[in-house]
Formats: structure tokens, C-alpha cells, sequence
């Protein structure tokens, strides 16, 4: 099955699409968790990668679309993927089309998770990542046993650089002039499924399920 969770900066795209892979058995790919493994390598794309990121803007087309264009050519995609942060505009929407009809393939569904703008400034203002195994925390709703330690691994959790209140802001402003425009994009074209993303995450994921079929 080849999905798109499409959906606000916070909006929990990342947390489901953890459950979705185990569900369908599928890789998920997140441009934002590529980018920031470039930007801890220290790999040209990184350091290119990271002005953009901290600005809260998006990183060039050109670079996106090449880098999840080598992706899904990695054979851990031949039974589909969780597309998680793109595309992310009108030109990233229609290069994926362009590479899946050489492909001879499609989409099957576009999840849309919404979610009200006060509560995704909360869930991103309290994120909390292991900088080792990239698990995720919240410091209200989901925190580690201790704090600033992971529960799985024992590695430090952190904050984005990127999750700072100036710079969600941004992102937020950003998602709304260049993002939101794909939900009618795919509505158009009958692949867009509208998910409630208030809630407990199992409740959450228990919508996407039924919606799926799976
Ligand atoms: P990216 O990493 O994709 O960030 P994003 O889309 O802004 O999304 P987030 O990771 O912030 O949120 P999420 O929806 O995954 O929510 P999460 O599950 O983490 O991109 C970062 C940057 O990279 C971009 O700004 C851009 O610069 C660049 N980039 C990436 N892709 C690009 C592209 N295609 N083109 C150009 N540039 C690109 O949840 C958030 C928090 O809420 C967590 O703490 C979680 O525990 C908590 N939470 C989750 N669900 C719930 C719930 N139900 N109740 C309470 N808390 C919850």
C-alpha cells in the first residue's frame, strides 16, 4: 500500500506512521527524519539542509524530490511505504505522480490528519526526541520515566532546533501557503481520507485503521 500522511507541523504524522509500518509492514519515509540524519552526518546536504530547517522554510524542491526519487527505488519499497512530510508542494505532488507513472504505479490513499492550531503549538513545544534511537516523547502527554532520558535505549531526548516557538511559527505559516493547497489537489482526485487528530494516540490510529480497511 503506498500512502501520503499529509498534516500540519505536529499534527502527528510521525507517531502514526510508527503504528502504520508495524500494522502494514511497510517502510515509513520521512523527509524531515532524512534530513536531520544529513544534518548529524555533516553531509553537504545537511549543512544545505539545515539553513532552511532552522528558518522553518522548506528545503529546495530539487533537493527533496532527488533525495525520496533514490528512496523509493531502495527494494524495501516493491510492497509500498508511509509517505510522512512529503510532498509538501504543488511541484513535489507532481513530480511523485510523474515517478510513480514511470513506475507504473499509484497511490492508493492520502490520510490528512487535522488537528486545531493551539494544539499542535502545545505537542511540538513539548517534543522530546532520543538523539540515539529517535525515539519520541512529549513532556506532558507521553513523557519519559525520566526525565531527559529515553525509556528505550538510555540515550539523551532533546529538543528540535526547530521546535523553538519562533520557528513553529513559521513552519505553521509556511504549511498553510504551500501544504494545504495538496488537500484539494488529492480530494480532486478521490484519494483523500480527513482524520480527526484530537484525541489519544491508539484512538487516533484506530480512525486511520478503519479508514484504511486494514
Ligand atoms: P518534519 O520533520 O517533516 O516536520 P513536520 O512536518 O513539521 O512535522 P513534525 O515532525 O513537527 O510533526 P508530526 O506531524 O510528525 O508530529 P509528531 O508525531 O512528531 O520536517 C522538518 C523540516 O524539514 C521542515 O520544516 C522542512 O524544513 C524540512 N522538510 C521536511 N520534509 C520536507 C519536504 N518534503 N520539502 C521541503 N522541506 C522539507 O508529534 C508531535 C508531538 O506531539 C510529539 O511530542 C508527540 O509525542 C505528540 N503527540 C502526537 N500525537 C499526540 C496526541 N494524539 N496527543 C498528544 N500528543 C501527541
Amino acid at each position: 500500500m503506498r500512502i501520503i500522511l499529509l498534516g500540519p507541523p505536529g499534527a502527528g504524522k510521525g507517531t502514526q506512521a510508527k503504528l502504520l509500518i508495524e500494522r502494514l509492514g511497510v517502510p515509513q519515509i520521512s523527509t524531515g527524519d532524512m534530513l536531520r540524519a544529513a544534518v548529524k552526518a555533516g553531509t553537504p546536504l545537511g549543512a544545505e539542509a539545515k539553513a532552511y530547517m532552522d528558518r522553518g522554510g522548506l528545503v529546495p524542491d530539487a533537493v527533496i524530490i532527488g533525495l525520496v526519487r533514490e528512496r523509493l527505488q531502495v527494494p524495501d519499497c516493491s510492497r509500498g511505504y508511509i509517505l510522512d512530510g512529503f510532498p509538501r508542494t504543488a511541484a513535489q505532488a507532481e513530480a511523485l505522480e510523474t515517478t510513480l507513472k514511470d513506475l507504473h504505479l499509484s497511490l492508493d490513499h492520502v490520510l490528512c490528519l487535522e488537528v486545531p492550531s493551539e494544539d499542535l503549538v502545545s505537542r511540538i513545544a513539548g517534543r522530546r526526541t532520543c538523539r540515539n534511537c529517535g525515539a519520541m516523547y512529549h513532556l506532558r502527554f507521553s513523557p519519559s520515566k525520566r526525565e531527559g532520558v529515553c525509556d528505550a535505549c538510555g540515550g539523551e531526548t532533546y529538543q528540535r532546533d526547530d521546535d523553538r516557538e519562533e520557528t513553529v511559527r513559521q513552519r505553521l505559516l509556511v504549511y498553510e501557503e504551500q501544504t494545504a493547497p495538496l488537500i484539494r489537489f488529492y480530494d480532486g482526485r478521490g484519494l483523500l481520507r480527513r482524520i480527526p487528530g484530537t484525541g489519544e494516540v491508539a484512538e487516533i490510529f484506530a480512525r486511520m485503521v478503519k479508514s484504511l480497511g486494514v
